[in-house]
């Protein structure tokens, strides 16, 4: 999607956008969204759906930037977790909605592991503007998500196989029956995810910083950041791009794999696709599933791979891929910090880390790691890291590689006896 810039003038100054918060009566400019209205010119003010999505935080982080290798004051976690839905995914959403309203849209769908599907059934529950339909797979999805989706009355299909075979089925479903799908291969949902990075910018006082490290599932996020600043940079309200990190996690690498191992690039928007065909046979021959803990992207066959392929030759990105033991212990180092995130979103500090490690990120540079859903997104994993009983260890993390939970919590058990209480908060405290 590209504007006419000349057609729809942007405002030439970011004051123009922080002026709006001392109207944040107006529900367009409380939304941490629709104040930046003007750089997602796509529908009338009239058509747009808001439930107060995007008031989310940046802040710095010293625990995590020691953690991570870089200096003091230089780490961000950018806390979409805060949404309210939960997740990043009500940016999208907000958007995706406003556009399927302004299409009279009655019914919406999407496939999903949990945040896609509590956020399209919130906005359906909220707005009452559309019924909602969900593609589950099997097993996939966390009982928090599920318990939203069915609690604001979500039509919810759970179909036998994982996320990738639930994407195809509801593309499939929404076509026949003229049902408007919410997954980020729609457009608009990605104007709306733009808005993080415009505030990442306000909370960095308007100045761009050296790196954007990112999870990479579907690739939405990082579409959708690119696109954001090769139009920021074109109209002229930032003067550099950031540099932009995606991270895999290691059981689900497809992006890792054709981007750093097979050389597939943008190529001036003529990828060479037959890397990618060459590649999703390789995996169907040998049987490969997406397999990750963080079950967020555990997606092998992502649906922006070209447009993130053009964000990366926007950005002058990287790739990389963590592992499940390196997702969880950065998971834990940000929950330590207070507010915390899900697995998922954990991968992108794991993936800064590794490339403060490898040089690629110098330790005086300026990174923001976007948390992209809630702590409680995902409690078993998170506490079968922190656990004593090593049997729920194995059953959960042993099976997927994890070896030993370095930052773990252990809750302390004692008899119900007042004296062993005592003494047992005295020997750990
Ligand atoms: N982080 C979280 C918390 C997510 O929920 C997702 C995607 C991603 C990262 C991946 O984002 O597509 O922009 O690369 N969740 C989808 C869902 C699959 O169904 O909620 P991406």
């Amino acid at each position: 999607m590209s504007y006419d810039w000349d057609r729809n003038p942007p405002p030439d100054s970011w004051k123009h956008f922080e002026a709006k918060w001392s109207r944040r009566r107006d529900p367009l400019c409380l939304s941490g969204v629709w104040r930046f209205h003007e750089l997602l010119p796509f529908a009338p003010q009239s058509q747009v759906v808001t439930v107060g999505e995007g008031q989310t935080l940046l802040l710095p982080s010293d625990p995590v930037a020691k953690y991570v290798g870089v200096d003091a004051g230089r780490l961000f976690l950018q806390y979409e977790g805060m949404n309210p839905s939960g997740s990043f995914k009500d940016n999208g959403m907000s958007a995706a909605f406003t556009h399927a309203h302004m299409i009279g849209a009655k019914r919406a769908a999407c496939a999903s592991t949990g945040n896609t599907s509590a956020s399209l059934a919130l906005y359906c529950a909220v707005t009452r503007l559309m019924k909602a339909l969900i593609f589950i797979g099997s097993g996939k999805i966390s009982y928090g998500k599920l318990s939203q989706a069915l609690d604001y009355g979500a039509l919810t299909v759970q179909i036998t196989g994982d996320f990738d075979d639930a994407m195809q089925r509801v593309q499939e479903v929404s076509k026949q029956l003229g049902i408007y799908l919410v997954n980020s291969v729609n457009p608009f949902r990605l104007e709306g995810q733009k808005t993080i990075m415009y505030r990442v910018l306000e909370g960095l006082g308007w100045e761009v910083p050296d790196w954007i490290v990112v999870p990479g599932g579907n690739l939405g996020n990082s579409s959708a950041f690119g696109k954001a600043f090769a139009e920021l940079h074109q109209i002229g309200l930032i003067d550099r791009i950031p540099r932009l990190a995606v991270i895999n996690a290691a059981g689900a690498n497809t992006l890792y794999e054709l981007y750093e191992q097979r050389g597939l690039r943008w190529n001036g928007g003529a990828p060479d696709m037959s890397l990618v065909s060459a590649h999703k046979a390789e995996m169907d021959a040998a049987g490969r599933r997406a397999s990750t803990i963080a079950s967020a992207i555990e997606i092998n066959r992502p649906v922006n791979l070209t447009k993130c392929l053009r964000a990366l030759e926007t950005c002058d990105g990287v790739v990389r891929e963590v592992t499940d033991q390196e997702i969880l212990d950065a998971k834990a180092q940000v929950g330590a910090g207070g507010f915390g995130c899900e697995p998922a979103s954990a991968a992108s500090v794991a993936g800064a880390k590794l490339l403060i490690s490898q040089q690629i990120i110098g330790r005086d540079e300026r990174v923001v790691c976007i948390l992209t859903g809630h702590q409680l997104k995902d409690p078993t994993a998170t506490v079968a890291y922190h656990t004593t009983d090593q049997a729920q260890f194995n059953q959960v993390l042993g099976s997927r590689g994890v070896k030993r939970a370095l930052f773990a919590n252990r809750a302390v058990a004692v008899n119900n006896d007042l004296d062993d209480i005592i003494k047992a908060i005295q020997l750990y405290s």
